[in-house]
Formats: C-alpha cells, sequence, structure tokens
C-alpha cells in the first residue's frame, strides 16, 4: 500500500480488519520489517489518539519515530502556487513536504477542513498536496474528509465484539455547541457500506452527509425507530453539508440516554473521542457497561499497525 487516505485503498478491507485483529495478539513479530524504517507524523491540528496510537504502531514495528506539530512548531505553510511570500507565511509546502520526504520513508498528515469554502475541502487541498510534494507513501491521520485509521479501528471493533453474524450498526447525529467536520461520520458511513453490516444513519433533517459518502445506508430522521434492534452505536455530531459548515438547532432531544438505549438489542455504544459529556453522551451512557469508547480507541493501534505493516511490506 502506497497510500491510505480512504476505504477506496484498500484491496481487502476483510483481510485488513483480521490483520488488525492478529497484530493485536501478537504486537512485536514484526519487530525487522520496521528496522531503519523513519515515520514523521506531521499535525496541523491537535490529536490524542492519533498521534499516540500511530506512534505506537510503528514501534511495535520497529520503526523510528519523528512527531511535528507543524502548526506551533514549523514554519507558517505557504499553500497556495504563484503568490508572492510577503505576508505571514514563510515556507512554501513544496519544499516542507519535499524536505520531510528526505528525512522519512512513510508520512502520517492530520489537516481538518475549514469549513468556510466546501470546494476547497472537499478538494483536501492539503492533504493531496503532501501527497504530491512529499513522494513517499503517505498516512491519512485525518484529512478534511475522512479519517480512515478511525473507521478501520471501529470496523475492527465491532468484528471483534459483534454477537451476530451480520449486526445492525446505526450511525447517529449528537448535539454539539460547534461546527463540527463531517470527516469522521463520512468515513464511518463510507466502511460500513462495503463491510457485512446492516448500516442505518438517523440524523435530524439537513444534516444529510455528502451522498459520494452514503450510497447503501438506509437514511433516518426517526432515531427511536433507526435505533430498534441496534447492535451497535455510533454516536457523533456533525455540521451540516449544506448550508455548509452551519449548526441548524440545539436539538438536546438527540443526545443518547439508558432510557433510548432500551429498544436496542443491549447495543454496544461507539465514540471516536474527544467526546464533550453530558453534551454529545450521557454520563449514564459512557460510565455504563453498554459503552466500549476506551476499548475503540485501544484498537487504533491495531488498525494503524495493520496499515503501517502493508506499507512497510510495499517499500
Ligand atoms: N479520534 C481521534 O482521532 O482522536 P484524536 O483527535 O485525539 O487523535
Amino acid at each position: 500500500m502506497k497510500l491510505f487516505s480512504s476505504v477506496n485503498d484498500v484491496t481487502d478491507i476483510n483481510a485488513l480488519v483480521k490483520e488488525a485483529l492478529a497484530l493485536k495478539q501478537n504486537p512485536f513479530e514484526h519487530q525487522q520489517l520496521g528496522k531503519n524504517k523513519t515515520l514523521a507524523l506531521v499535525f496541523l491540528n491537535p490529536s490524542l489518539r492519533t498521534r499516540m496510537s500511530t506512534q505506537k504502531a510503528a514501534l511495535n514495528l520497529g520503526m523510528n519515530v519523528m512527531v511535528l506539530n507543524i502548526d506551533k512548531e514549523g514554519w507558517a505553510l505557504e499553500l497556495r502556487d504563484g503568490v508572492i511570500m510577503d505576508g505571514t507565511t514563510v515556507e512554501h509546502i513544496r519544499e516542507a513536504a519535499g524536505v520531510m520526504g528526505q528525512y522519512a520513508d512513510i508520512i502520517g498528515v492530520r489537516s481538518f477542513p475549514g469549513l468556510r469554502n466546501r470546494e476547497e475541502d472537499y478538494s483536501e487541498m492539503i492533504f493531496n498536496k503532501f501527497v504530491e510534494f512529499c513522494k513517499v507513501p503517505v498516512v491519512s491521520l485525518e484529512s478534511a474528509t475522512r479519517h480512515p485509521l478511525q473507521s478501520l479501528a471501529d470496523l475492527v471493533t465491532i468484528e471483534e465484539l459483534k454477537k451476530t453474524a451480520r449486526p445492525k450498526v446505526v450511525l447517529t447525529w449528537a448535539p454539539h455547541i460547534k461546527p463540527l467536520p463531517q470527516a469522521v461520520p463520512n468515513s464511518f458511513s463510507e466502511w460500513m457500506c462495503k463491510a457485512d453490516v446492516d448500516f442505518t444513519i438517523v440524523q435530524p433533517k439537513g444534516y444529510e452527509l455528502c451522498a459520494d459518502f452514503t450510497q447503501g445506508a438506509k437514511i433516518s430522521y426517526d432515531q427511536d425507530e433507526a435505533l430498534a434492534g441496534a447492535d451497535f452505536i455510533y454516536v457523533k455530531n456533525w455540521s451540516a453539508y449544506e448550508p455548509y459548515g452551519n449548526i441548524l438547532g440545539k436539538n438536546e432531544e438527540w443526545m443518547l440516554t439508558n432510557e433510548k438505549l432500551k429498544a436496542t438489542n443491549d447495543a454496544r455504544v461507539m465514540h471516536c473521542l474527544p467526546v464533550r459529556r453530558n453534551l454529545e453522551l450521557s454520563d449514564e451512557i459512557l460510565d455504563g457497561p453498554n459503552a466500549i469508547v476506551v476499548h475503540e480507541a485501544g484498537n487504533r493501534v491495531w488498525a494503524a499497525q495493520a496499515v503501517l505493516k502493508q506499507m512497510l511490506e510495499a517499500l
């Protein structure tokens, strides 16, 4: 694998999930694979899980790891071509990414959307410029429209904990005070649509995701109806795709509670984290027996390790 930016870069998602679960059983089996290879993790935005789990995954494979919080520690990046750089930007992405490619065998990049210009965000301008100019394999650590390492970990978690061959998985919108990206729900939907699950997205009217990511999903606007019989509930807020980046109302009644869980098949509750307690998800859910959010975050290591292993094998 030379690029991991979406589910479309994966030849066989079932094999990748199996690989992740095998690595969980035997994390250090492939220590020689990464010997003398370097992973550079470049963050334009904050991270806890992605940073630590991907670093741990690389160390398990015997790699060296360098982390650069480029938004705080690097020179201010220019992204536009053909401009006179007489303003606040100091270094062009052409040189910055090219230089990083001299130091690393694989590069991971995190770059959130601005949520102001939909065309620009959905063109994945920043991520694609890194891919173009660094000239080494690139793994997405969450881009403007997708978070594939998170989605792979989510699928690994469902595969690991499912009690029926084809579980019912429901992605439900949840309230938030800030407009959040669509990357996690887009990506989760895209992966679930390719997995062997019965998949529903439920949201208030107006929060429909871009149809490119939801082909094959059932779409609902009735949370009680959608949750009935669910085996897994994936809770996440996202801002509107149209009008882009907007919050359309408080919709506080959409927060998941124990009362709502009663109609499910004792559903496991997932969230990518970080989560705002008692806004997106109640204390009673997060501290109760159905929440698997920490276990899910633990699986980020094995997802990242499976992807890095395939990248190392292709070097
Ligand atoms: N879920 C996730 O990507 O967490 P971080 O933003 O902390 O990396």
